[in-house]
């Protein structure tokens, strides 16, 4: 296993991989020609928000199964190239939230009391206090935009410095809001209403540029403004009118539209209070961050847990572990169906049965279409792409669940449907954690899913298993085990084998003379 790390992350997040006997190049700033090479073989890719994962880099590496950002946006990320190539991204929310919130309390306070500026003037050698008269936090509103993860910290703490807090979040409950003593208002009514406005919206389509022009004008006169979530949010020609105007009595910023900032005037604006986006720089976020990050990376790539997804559900590490056997069952039904049939597949069930109708399904159904799509893909597949590959290939989806336990504690019950017919296979987990068919085209059977696999359909009369038994026998090939099944329209046999021969593979002539006996109407050899 490789990883990257190209950006820098504390020495421990690095341990963490090379613990599992992992090669881990772990070197910032690489040339981007360097790093398009090193990640040729690479299966992992960690960064922070100086690599930019483009396209381009994530073409060059066609083993890569995940990208992890160590830290909460993910804007550098090419995220639709991620998912096309079936890469998983994470990334570490919440890790560095306390230390956004804290740098933007700084900064609120900073603007407030024009710390900069006086620091400054005493580098300087002066002594003017008349120019710095500041403002108390205390009875003034502060304005969130965004009340997630950074908003309500932030909020739990202008709460301590005794401001009236207000937020536009649409898609927060009130009752959460209520909880941090926090008043939920309309865009329109948080404008007009605050004395300072803090942002922590993530960059998106919705919110680029959202503070613009129109935006400034409607504003409290003499409001200030904090941004410590995305440089784009903000118009800074429309800020820097603003803050020349007095509209905007002062800015603190810690993100820019371009990093580093090429706007000389607004950086340099006396009511400007700049740094160079460290609001997570504290030694105990990127301590978290890294080792949150590496801990992601390391459970996917040795488990398949996947944990702080942000292009597939993420699900808790305990119940991942419960999941994680029927993650295993659902492809290998996937996988069987598909290779059993050659013929066009137009749609596929899902059903799940028992304790089983209650989990993450869109993890099942995924696991289900990675096993039948990797049959016949020569593209990659994984958890990430397998329901886009569904759709661009005109293929139908459809699940379903009944609490109903049938047999056992959980059942999943697949059908492929195809321009000539169903296919049809349903599969339980036995203790300890085994997968096991339990139900081939209508015939209820009992029969192991891993190894190879030889399917004998037959008419229901006496001698075939005999008959099976000796061509095998003839060309040595081991029988590990032999459930047989029947039902209304025949009956079905699945051998589980082991072939003698050299190459471990069976001869094509096994499948023809087992083809020979009368009674079998059809034989398939299944691998997983
Ligand atoms: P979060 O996802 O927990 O919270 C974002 C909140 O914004 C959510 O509650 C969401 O409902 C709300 N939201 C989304 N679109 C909105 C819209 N159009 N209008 C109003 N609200 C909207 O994210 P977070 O972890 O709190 O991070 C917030 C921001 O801070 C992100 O932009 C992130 O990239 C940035 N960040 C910056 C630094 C830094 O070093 N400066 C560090 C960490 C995070
Ligand atoms: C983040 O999104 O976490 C921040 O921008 C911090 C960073 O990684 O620099």
């Amino acid at each position: 296993m490789k990883i990257i790390i190209a950006d820098s992350l504390p020495d421990s997040a690095a341990a963490l991989l090379r613990e599992q006997g992992w090669t881990v190049d772990a070197r910032a700033g690489r040339p981007a020609p360097e790093l398009l090479d090193d990640i040729a073989d690479a299966d992992g890719l960690i960064v922070r928000s100086a690599t930019k994962v483009t396209k381009a880099l994530i073409s060059a590496a066609p083993q890569l199964r995940i990208i992890a950002r160590a830290g909460t946006g993910v804007d550098n990320v090419d995220l639709g190239a991620a998912e096309e190539n079936g890469i998983l991204v994470v990334n570490a929310p919440g890790a560095n939230s306390i230390s956004v919130a804290e740098h933007t309390c700084a900064l609120l306070l900073a603007l407030s009391r024009h710390i900069a500026t006086a620091d400054n003037q005493m580098k300087r050698g002066l002594w003017e206090k008349k120019s710095l008269r500041g403002a108390e936090l205390r009875g003034k509103t502060l304005g969130i935009l965004g009340l997630g993860r950074i908003g309500c910290e932030v909020a739990r703490r202008a709460t301590a410095f005794e401001m009236t807090v207000v937020a536009y979040d649409p898609f927060i409950s009130t009752q959460l809001a209520g909880d941090l003593a926090v008043e939920l208002l309309s865009l329109d009514e948080l404008r007009t209403r605050s004395d300072y406005v803090t942002l922590h919206i993530p960059s998106t389509a919705a919110t680029v540029q959202l503070i613009d022009r129109a935006w400034l004008t409607q504003c409290k006169p003499g409001v200030r403004i904090v941004n410590t979530a995305r440089g784009d949010l903000i118009d800074e020609v429309a800020l820097l009118e603003g803050l020349t105007s007095n509209q905007v009595a002062g800015a603190a910023l810690d993100v820019f539209q371009v990093e580093p900032p090429m706007n000389e005037e607004l950086i340099g604006h006396p009511n400007v209070v700049a740094t160079p986006h460290i609001a997570a720089s504290t030694k105990e976020a990127q301590e978290l961050v890294g080792v949150e990050t590496a801990t992601c990376v390391r459970d996917f790539l040795k488990s398949g847990m996947v944990r702080n997804a942000v292009n597939f559900p993420t699900v808790s590490p305990e119940e991942s572990k419960q999941l994680q056997p029927y993650m295993v069952l659902a492809e290998r039904l996937g996988s069987l169906l598909g290779q059993l049939t050659d013929d066009r597949v137009e749609g596929v069930g899902v059903r799940y049965y028992g304790e089983l109708s209650e989990k993450k399904h869109d993890m099942l159904v995924g696991a289900v279409l990675v096993g039948l799509f990797k049959q016949v893909l020569s593209s990659t597949v994984t958890l990430v792409n397998a329901r886009s590959t569904a759709d661009q290939r005109g293929v139908e989806v459809v699940e379903s669940q009944s609490s109903r336990s049938r047999d056992f504690t959980s059942l999943i019950s697949v059908k492929l449907y195809t321009n000539a017919g169903e296919r049809w296979a349903e599969g339980a987990v036995f203790a300890p954690n085994e997968p096991r068919l339990v139900l081939l085209d209508g015939v209820p059977i009992e029969s192991t899913l891993q190894g190879t696999l030889i399917i004998v359909k037959n008419s229901d009369q006496p001698g075939v298993i005999g008959e099976v038994g000796t061509v095998l026998g003839k060309h040595d090939v081991n029988i590990a085990t032999f459930a047989l099944g029947r039902g209304p329209s025949g009956a079905v046999g699945v051998v589980n084998v082991e072939s003698n021969d050299e190459s471990g593979q069976l001869k094509d002539q096994v499948i023809e003379e087992l083809q020979e006996i009368p009674a079998v109407s059809d034989t398939r050899t299944v691998r997983f």
